[in-house]
């Protein structure tokens, strides 16, 4: 089967990444990252590239905070088109994408979001539901559109909220649960863009 070349982009520590290339190393997901991108310099998800030998760079993001300067989201589009690739995943990139790179790109922008969406978008999503008193919470698997933490949901996974959850023991199982899921969800997709 095809493999269908990916780019990841992530501004942290790059848990899901490292797990998206296990999958594929074990060959359980038939795609190929051709490029990992950070808007940060020294991110880990950077050294876990270098690691398993994929290519990878740094953005230089501009002058604002939650979004790509429009230089650097031209850049973003560049270097992913020169990689060839044609599924972006979003590993914990902290920046809102605009309409270059979600036009270049139309529902071949995926994200994780650790909350089940709808519910509890934006930051520390786990802090969020457990500050609402929720029982069950989660992730979840969606195409990025020009909302955040937005656009049609292509699958989720449940987390239990347990008694004596703390933020950090909440978050620590849904990341368990991501790593499950994202590289599930990703080989769907990727099997869809393989059949045309
Ligand atoms: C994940 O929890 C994901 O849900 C959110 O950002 C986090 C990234 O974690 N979008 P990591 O860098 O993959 O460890």
């Amino acid at each position: 089967m095809k493999r269908v070349p990916l780019g990841i982009l992530g501004s942290g520590k790059g848990s899901n990444c490292r797990a998206i290339f296990e999958s594929i190393k074990s060959g359980a997901l038939a795609a190929e990252v051709r490029v990992v991108i950070s808007d940060v310099f020294d991110a880990p998800i950077l050294d876990i590239a270098r690691e398993f030998s994929v290519p990878n760079a740094y953005l230089p993001p501009g002058r604002f905070h939650t979004r790509l300067e429009p230089q650097a989201e031209a850049d973003l589009l560049r270097m992913l088109r020169e990689a060839g690739v044609e599924l972006v995943v979003l590993a914990g990139f902290m920046r809102i994408l605009k309409s270059p790179m979600l036009e270049a790109f139309t529902r071949r922008i995926v994200n994780i979001h650790p909350s089940l969406l709808p519910k509890f978008p934006g930051l520390e999503a786990w802090k969020q539901a457990l500050v609402a008193g929720e029982k069950m919470t989660g992730c979840t698997v969606h195409y990025v559109d020009e909302q955040i933490d937005h656009g049609d949901i292509i699958a989720q996974s449940e987390v239990p909220i347990l008694p004596n959850d703390t933020p950090e023991s909440l978050h620590a199982r849904i990341q368990i649960a991501e790593h499950e899921l994202y590289p599930t969800a990703i080989g769907q997709i990727c099997r869809k863009l393989s059949a045309g």
